[in-house]
């Protein structure tokens, strides 16, 4: 059974309501185990526990919170070269559109990816001129339904690769479901 850690800082809450969201799109997929820890309460053994990880901060100057980069410089250090191939997706908060949090997502990828994590991007649209290419974001909490899809869609994405590459559920891969994936944003 795949195992998704959903890993959040969050210091005012909008994060924290996007993890729920994305823990929620994770559900969906049938026969996966979700997990969802704050930074503060998480511990290396939930990393080394998942399959997959979706990790999300809040934007800080475009870039993850130093909370978070804290977990992995001192909590993860030691599993540095024992946690690759997992996979794994960011997601952000920012104060703002064009506050930068795709760059705060990039963040994220580039710390995973020094940790041997295969992440990815959503290529489908969440909802008409919403997508999460790199990662959903949000400009404070999640409070649109666009927005909301777009945190649930990278959960289920997560899940869905989960299913795929560590359950050989090859039913569950995406190309095999394409009458279910929505292309709202390509209606003009
Ligand atoms: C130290 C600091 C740096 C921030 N930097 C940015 C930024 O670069 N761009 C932006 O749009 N918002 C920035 N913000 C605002 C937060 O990203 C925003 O309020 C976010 O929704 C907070 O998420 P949270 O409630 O999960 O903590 C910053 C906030 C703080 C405290």
């Amino acid at each position: 059974m795949g195992k998704i850690l959903v890993l959040y800082h969050s210091s005012s809450g909008n994060t924290a309501k996007m993890a729920q969201l994305i823990a929620e799109g994770a559900e969906a997929i049938p026969g996966c185990l979700v997990r969802i820890r704050s930074v503060e309460a998480a511990s290396a053994d939930d990393v080394v526990w998942c399959d997959g990880l979706a990790v999300g901060s809040p934007t800080n100057m475009g870039i993850l919170s130093w909370q978070m980069k804290r977990f992995w410089d001192d909590a993860m250090r030691p599993h540095w070269m024992k946690v690759d191939g997992k996979i794994g997706c960011a997601f952000s908060s920012s104060g703002g559109w064009g506050g930068g949090n795709e760059l705060a997502c990039q963040s994220i990828l580039t710390v995973l990816m020094n940790f041997g994590f295969l992440v990815f991007g959503v290529t489908d649209y969440a909802a008409k001129m919403t997508t999460a290419h790199y990662g959903a974001v949000a400009a404070r909490e999640p409070r649109t339904p666009d927005v909301q899809a777009a945190c649930r869609l990278l959960g289920r994405r997560l899940a869905e690769w989960v299913a795929v590459f560590v359950d050989r559920r090859a039913e569950e891969h995406p190309l095999q479901k394409l009458e279910s994936r929505m292309m709202p944003g390509k209606e003009g």
